[in-house]
């Protein structure tokens, strides 16, 4: 009944937070910055499956000289993001209530300077590996906007879509570095804000896995 109760009021508490996500963000595609309100040379970042927004906000709020935009499919997790974004009043992060699927019609040639995808779901007990977040098929799709030069930053607890995930980046054109399948006892834990899923992970005794994609 809580639960229903919830779901219900989704769209009122949409609605609190409109200055945070668009209606048809489809119509962006190539104005982001005009539609937040930012100079046409701030570098702008995309999450993609940004779940319920610890990482974007902290992200966001570490990094006030870029346009950050999260996206998740979700409507209860997006709400729970954008509630988030709204209660700090971060002025630089912007959200898509959308499908990853359908991500070539939210943005435009070199609009992009960098992805971020973390803990995405790996579909290895379904077995339907097209429909990983770094499948060729959408790495071809975000190479369709990101800048030359532009990376994608991917962090996973699995060992299988890791290693999917890296032979998938290099056979698409891009370039490995940063890579470590222990984060946090490497050298790049310094910087690393950890994602809820992640916390979630290292709770478990679970090694955590990254590497930057560089567009060649
Ligand atoms: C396992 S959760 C990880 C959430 C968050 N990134 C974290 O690390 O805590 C994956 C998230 O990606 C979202 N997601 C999965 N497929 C998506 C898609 N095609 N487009 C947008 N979001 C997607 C899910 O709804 C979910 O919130």
């Amino acid at each position: 009944m809580g639960r229903m109760r919830a779901k219900r009021n989704i769209p009122i508490r949409m609605e609190r937070c409109h200055e945070r996500w668009f209606d048809d963000p489809m119509l962006n595609k190539g104005h982001w910055h005009e539609a937040c309100g930012f100079a046409s040379d701030v570098p702008m970042w995309l999450e993609i499956g940004c779940g319920k927004g610890k990482f974007c906000t902290e992200m966001a709020l570490e990094n006030p000289g870029v346009l950050y935009i999260a996206m998740e499919k979700e409507p209860s997790v997006i709400l729970a993001a954008i509630e988030k974004a709204h209660a700090l009043e971060i002025p630089n992060l912007f959200f898509i209530k959308g499908d990853a699927n359908l991500i070539e019609n939210y943005f435009d040639k070199d609009e992009v300077d960098h992805i971020f995808i973390n803990f995405c779901d790996p579909w290895t007990r379904q077995n339907k590996p097209k429909r990983r977040l770094t499948y060729r098929a959408f790495l071809d799709k975000y190479k369709g906007f990101l800048k030359t030069g532009a990376s994608i930053s991917f962090k996973t607890d699995n060992d299988d879509l890791f290693d999917f995930s890296l032979k998938e980046f290099e056979e698409s054109g891009f370039e490995l570095s940063g890579l470590t399948r222990d984060l946090h006892n490497s050298e790049y834990d310094k910087d690393n804000i950890r994602t809820e899923f992640e916390q979630h992970f290292a709770d478990q005794g679970i090694n955590i896995k990254k590497v930057i994609a560089k567009l060649k």
